[in-house]
């Protein structure tokens, strides 16, 4: 009888019978004038290996496949499939100890991003980066890419010499051979491939504690190194919380504007978006949860997409202790106001995709860009608070680190997690009413509500414009929680009473700022259009995209100048940004 087999992960055309990966070495020559990396990546099993192994690609085009000892193998590339890509299918004779494949990546890799140099912040080299999460790694590398399968790898990038590269892993050297550079990398912890990361461009660094540094482009260096100075007390604070920080370095990457999330929490080396960089580190909660990831997420993580609240509602849950410890309960409450906030708005959003609003999702035939919401942030967040309440913080706070102690470098589900926490803690999954929040869709009705002064006196405003003593000492969270609390569309002399006296459209918070071009956009207040299309020509964070083109494009006298901006400023978003704002703008 042949084995049994079975796809664990539906965005995988992996097969649990079959043999699995321990480790990769990849070595890529990066083209930055055709766009492509020409590469060869080396899989290698525990063991040794026969019969069919199936890898996921997507448009890379395969030269060669041998094994170990450079026998030429079998292989058969299918045709793309939506979602999944192509599957390459090769034949591993008896005994086969390793695969090495030769090919090289598509231009149009979903997991790269080429920018010109005006796209940059220096504007005078290119520059490249990857964005592997959840399901681009096979863009760039044929590999078993399911999170379930973690990998150790070795990579040896050759890039121009002006140029650095650097990579989510250990630097092990850098060489120069005529035009090239040759730098190398050691990743020695199991990672899930999503974690493979790497960004190349005229870099430099600076330093911010022993086990930290930032780098960035030279013009955004000294600001990065000022609005992240406070990083080592942030990782402090994280291992009082949860226990050693397992990955040697923290460092940081500010990436260049068109970066499509607000970070990523690239094993060793954070990439993020250059809009936290605000001058008064008002928006490093981002940084908070980068970090965190370090433990919930890159430590455990998510078996496959359907358990992402895994990753993302322990982090937020993680990130917002960081926060109340280094800024108090009363920040964090404004933070956890501003994250329900954003969930109403998600479940509102999915009105007709409710069970995208559970947190055990089911993705089959689903592209995981597509059910990305704030639902496994704010309510996996709401969740956790809810057992928490239920067991009391320091019964919770002590789970929580046996969980990450015990679980660490595993890959799990929700059924793990219930399992874990049910034996730890019995009953308090029952006690917290868990079949709701995770089968049930949307907000269950003993969500605990966030609390504070500060938040009830924003209530209190019901929408009007606040006088100058009360927005004295408001912090952008308020701001921001203000701004999204007034009701759409807002009449045009509060707009403009709003803008000219507190200056929202020169704010240099991108939160506020965005906040406050939505509720114009929103409210067809035409002064604030320049800015809205300054900051969609200059952005590519999908955050900000998402509201402002969905603004615009509700108003029929706007609309028209969604679709005109989105046409101008395309060709400068990644890929994903691409293909989002597209839905935004023609829902199917
Ligand atoms: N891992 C995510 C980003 C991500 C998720 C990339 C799914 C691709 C697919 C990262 O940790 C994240 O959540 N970033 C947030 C920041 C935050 C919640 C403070 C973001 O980008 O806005
Ligand atoms: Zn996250």
């Amino acid at each position: 009888m042949k084995p049994r087999m079975a796809r664990l992960d539906p965005h995988s055309y992996n097969d649990s019978a079959q043999p699995e990966a321990r480790s990769l070495a990849l070595r890529a020559r990066v083209d930055l004038s055709a766009k492509t990396l020409e590469a060869e990546a080396e899989l290698s099993f525990s063991g040794p290996a026969s019969g069919r192994l199936d890898l996921d690609t997507r448009e890379l085009s395969i030269e060669a496949v041998e094994d170990g000892r450079g026998a030429r193998l079998p292989f058969t590339l299918h045709p793309s499939e939506p979602i999944l890509g192509s599957r390459l299918s090769i034949e591993l004779p008896a005994d086969t100890r390793a695969v090495r494949i030769r090919y090289r990546t598509s231009p149009s890799a979903s997991a790269l991003q080429w920018l010109e140099p005006e796209q940059t912040h220096g504007k005078r080299e290119p520059f490249l980066f990857s964005q592997c999460q959840a399901i681009h790694a096979r863009s760039v590398v044929p590999i078993q890419d399911t999170p379930r399968i973690r990998i150790r790898y070795r990579a040896e990038l050759w890039v121009p010499r002006r140029l650095e590269a650097v990579m989510a892993a250990a630097p092990v050297g850098r060489r120069e051979e005529g035009e090239w550079a040759v730098e190398s990398f050691e990743m020695p912890q199991p990672i899930p491939p999503y974690l493979l990361a790497f960004a190349v461009g005229d870099l430099a660094a600076a330093e911010l504690s022993p086990r930290s540094r930032v780098w960035a482009e030279p013009p955004m260096l000294e600001r990065a190194a000022r609005e992240f100075g406070g990083v080592e007390e942030m990782i402090r604070v994280a291992e009082r919380l949860f226990g050693p920080y397992e990955w040697d370095r923290f460092d940081l990457l500010t990436m260049p504007p068109s970066f499509p999330y607000g970070g990523m929490e690239n094993p060793r080396l954070t990439f993020l978006t250059p809009t936290i960089v605000a001058g008064d580190r008002s928006l490093v909660n981002v940084v908070a949860h980068e970090l965190a990831h370090s433990w919930t997420g890159n430590l455990i993580t998510n078996a496959n997409a359907e358990h992402f609240w895994l990753n993302e509602g322990f982090t937020v849950y993680a990130e917002r202790r960081i926060l109340e410890a280094l800024e108090g309960e009363e920040m964090c409450a404004l933070h956890a106001a501003i994250g329900r906030r954003s969930l109403e708005e998600a479940i509102v959003r999915f009105e007709r995709h409710p069970e995208l609003t559970r947190l055990r999702t089911h993705l089959s035939g689903v592209d995981p860009d597509e059910a990305y919401s704030q639902v496994p942030y704010e309510k996996g967040y709401l969740f956790l608070r809810t057992l928490e309440e239920a067991v009391g913080r320091d019964a919770f706070t002590r789970w929580l680190r046996r969980y990450i102690e015990e679980l660490r470098f595993q890959s799990i589900t929700t059924e793990d997690f219930e399992r874990h926490i049910e034996g730890e803690l019995p009953g308090a999954l029952a006690k917290a009413d868990a079949k709701a929040w995770l089968d049930g869709p949307g907000l269950p009705r003993n969500a605990p509500a966030p609390r504070s002064s500060r938040l009830e006196a924003i209530e209190s405003l019901g929408g009007r414009v606040p006088e100058r003593e009360m927005v004295a000492s408001w912090t952008p969270a308020e701001w921001q929680l203000y701004l999204e609390s007034v009701p759409k569309p807002a009449p045009l002399e509060a707009c403009r009473a709003l803008d000219e006296r507190y200056g929202l459209t020169r704010s240099g918070n991108y939160e506020v700022l965005v906040s406050w071009l939505s509720l114009a956009a929103s409210s067809s207040y035409r002064p604030a259009l320049p800015k809205i299309e300054q900051v969609l020509g200059e952005v590519g964070r999908m955050k900000y995209l998402r509201p402002l083109y969905a603004a615009l494009a509700r108003d029929p006298e706007t609309r028209p100048l969604a679709h005109q901006f989105f046409e101008r400023y395309r060709q400068g978003y990644h890929p994903i940004a691409r293909q989002v704002i597209h839905s935004v703008l023609s829902p199917a």
